[in-house]
């Protein structure tokens, strides 16, 4: 175990852990950050997305310690009233189904608009090509990733 200062959603706090923990199991478990899930546990379905230093990365594949000198972002954290531009175009597309991929969605495609914000749908399908939805709501996902950019 060891103390480590990990940076979650812009505030800084400790948590007393084994270094080799998944992050996803922090962010969860010790911190109560339950919006990112638990797919796959192996960097395979993309429901476990969050950013770390503005990138999307699986968090039930990275450790811990990965992370402590880093700024890591939630879906709780992606904006403080849950209005960001892909918030609003999910809502505005009714995207999710069962709900349980969606954070992973959400988190992916606001990493995308953040480096490419006018993506062509080739740049949309590669981006989001590692985020699995057992419900398919691909083309709705598309589509609101498409008013996003516009926003
Ligand atoms: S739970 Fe992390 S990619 Fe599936
Ligand atoms: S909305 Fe059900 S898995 Fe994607």
């Amino acid at each position: 175990m060891a103390v480590l200062d990990l940076t979650i959603n812009g505030k800084t706090q400790k948590v007393d852990v084994d270094p080799s923990t998944p992050l996803l199991w922090v962010l969860r478990d010790h911190l109560n950050l339950v919006g990112t899930k638990y797919g796959c546990g192996i960097a395979q379905c993309g429901a476990c997305t969050v950013h770390v230093n503005g990138s999307a990365i699986r968090s039930c594949s990275l450790p811990v310690s990965a992370v402590t000198d880093k700024e890591v972002t939630t879906i709780e954290g992606l904006s403080e009233e849950g209005d960001h531009p892909v918030q609003q175009a999910w809502i505005e597309h009714d995207v999710p189904q069962c709900g349980y991929c969606q954070a992973g969605q959400i988190m992916s495609a606001a990493a995308l608009l953040k480096s490419n914000p006018n993506p062509s749908d080739e740049d949309i399908n590669s981006a989001m090509n590692g985020n699995i939805c057992r419900c398919g709501t691909y083309t709705r996902i598309k589509a609101a990733i498409k008013t996003a950019a516009k926003n």
